[in-house]
């Protein structure tokens, strides 16, 4: 019965008499829409949080935009997600190529990983002590990511990234960290109205891939440089040379080197970046991907800067519950035993042929397809034009990220590459019609 909540009959606290109850509908049954509860989901949600959702980027205006355009907003909530699909509060399907926000590489619901996290759940998630488990997905993690000699989990990856400043600030007694990317909300990194000019006084940010820039920066902070923490895909890959010249300023200053590995960990390559360009931070972040879909980060690293990690404190209460790190454990075999990141690039090399071909044949303008096959995009000149590309897409049946990234996942099958092209190909031509009438 979980999800009665989501039809009327269901939970009404008045039953009837038993025959009233044979007539229940079985949530697992086809339910015609107007049997769904009133208010909609994403009303009720609107009335409770604030923003209607608990992660920013699947508020109704981030996913389809917010400027007025003919299309209506596609839907808000799942109850269903399998491979790449997704089945809507409506029982609409919708392909997904957002994949959570790259948290999903294999493939949702995915069957070794789903008997994984029941059997750690069966076997009780946590206790007074740590999981055996958490042992073995250290060791099989430090195997695979380069800079990796010591790993500590957590649960998010704005977590992971956090311990990493924390711990390089502790390693090398300094406050100033030079930063490039996103690195989620937490206050270090943030410019968000509640964060304290204090805590925003001690990070300063340099334009992706500009040397001078960060040269200038680091002679800037001198003695009082503690880390540059680099997020190193920003909508495509960076030069080597800025990537080694961060690692060359950070020997000179003695401070500490951080990826950002959030995105590009188990997915531009199974070590992240750092693997993909052979350059090696001192400490990174990894999240995501790493435990396909549950909540799993990490922070990891050179042995002896991890080990200031236990002079400062950095520690969550559900840290190493077992479910996130048997998920972890099926993700870090899967890209033993094949690789896994091959697939991810051929496969989204195979969504971006289809999106480009629809793109071709549409005659519409202003648009275009960047970023990596594994991690792309379409950039938009207008956002008006992005808005109905989206809204007209999902009334297609795909769902396309608003701005960076489509992720492509193992679960991308042909099926789904010809519902890609064929919703891009509305979402084009409803461009194109619109300019036509303007
Ligand atoms: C590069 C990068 N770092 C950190 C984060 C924050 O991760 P989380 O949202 O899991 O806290 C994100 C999230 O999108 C990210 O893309």
């Amino acid at each position: 019965m979980v999800f009665s909540r989501f039809f009327k009959k269901a939970d009404q606290a008045d039953l009837g008499d038993e025959a009233d109850r044979a007539d229940l509908p079985n949530p697992e049954d086809e339910l015609a829409p107007e049997e769904m509860v009133e208010p909609s989901l994403a009303e009720r949600a609107a009335a409770r949080m604030p923003g209607a959702a608990s992660t920013g980027s699947k508020r109704a205006d981030a996913l389809y935009g917010d400027a007025d355009v003919d299309a209506p907003a596609g839907p808000t909530h799942f109850i269903r997600a399998d491979g790449c699909r997704i089945e809507t509060d409506a029982r609409e399907t919708l392909v997904d190529c957002t994949m959570a926000l790259g948290a999903v590489a294999i493939g949702y619901a995915d069957p070794a990983v789903t008997r994984a996290v029941m059997e750690a759940a069966g076997a009780g998630n946590v206790s007074g002590l740590s999981h055996a488990l958490e042992v073995d997905v250290a060791e099989r993690f430090c195997e695979v990511v380069p800079c990796a000699e010591k790993v500590q989990f957590l649960k998010s990856g704005a977590e992971a990234v956090s311990a990493a400043v924390r711990i390089a600030r502790t390693h090398t007694g300094r406050e100033v960290v030079i930063g490039c990317g996103y690195f989620g909300w937490h206050d270090w990194s943030s410019d968000a109205a509640g964060v304290p000019a204090a805590v925003r006084g001690n990070y300063r940010t340099v334009p992706f891939d500009d040397i001078a820039a960060l040269e200038r920066a680091v002679t800037d902070a001198g003695k009082t440089l503690a880390a540059i923490v680099i997020e190193p895909v920003v909508e495509r890959l960076p030069s080597t040379e800025w990537i080694a010249r961060a690692r060359a300023l950070c020997d000179a200053a003695g401070a500490v080197l951080v990826f950002d590995e959030v995105k590009t960990g188990f997915r531009l390559a199974t070590g992240g970046y750092q693997q993909y360009a052979d350059i090696v931070p001192d400490l990174a972040a990894f999240g995501k991907a790493l435990a396909n879909g549950f909540p799993l980060a990490a922070v990891c690293g050179r042995a002896d800067v991890m080990d200031a990690a236990r002079k400062t404190w950095i520690s969550s209460t559900l840290a190493g519950e077992s479910t996130a790190l048997a998920a972890a454990y099926v993700v870090l075999e899967l890209h033993r035993e094949s690789d896994v990141c091959a697939d991810l690039a051929r496969i989204g090399s195979e969504m971006r042929l289809a999106v480009q071909a629809a793109l071709d044949a549409s005659g519409a303008g202003g648009v275009a397809l960047e970023g990596l096959d594994p991690m792309w995009f379409l950039r938009f000149e207008s956002t008006r034009d992005e808005t109905t590309f989206l809204r007209t897409a999902a009334s297609e049946g795909v769902l396309f990220k608003r701005g960076a990234y489509n992720f492509a996942s193992l679960a991308h099958d042909e099926e789904a590459m010809h519902a890609i092209e064929g919703a891009a190909s509305a979402g084009f031509i409803a461009i194109r019609e619109a300019g036509a009438q303007s």
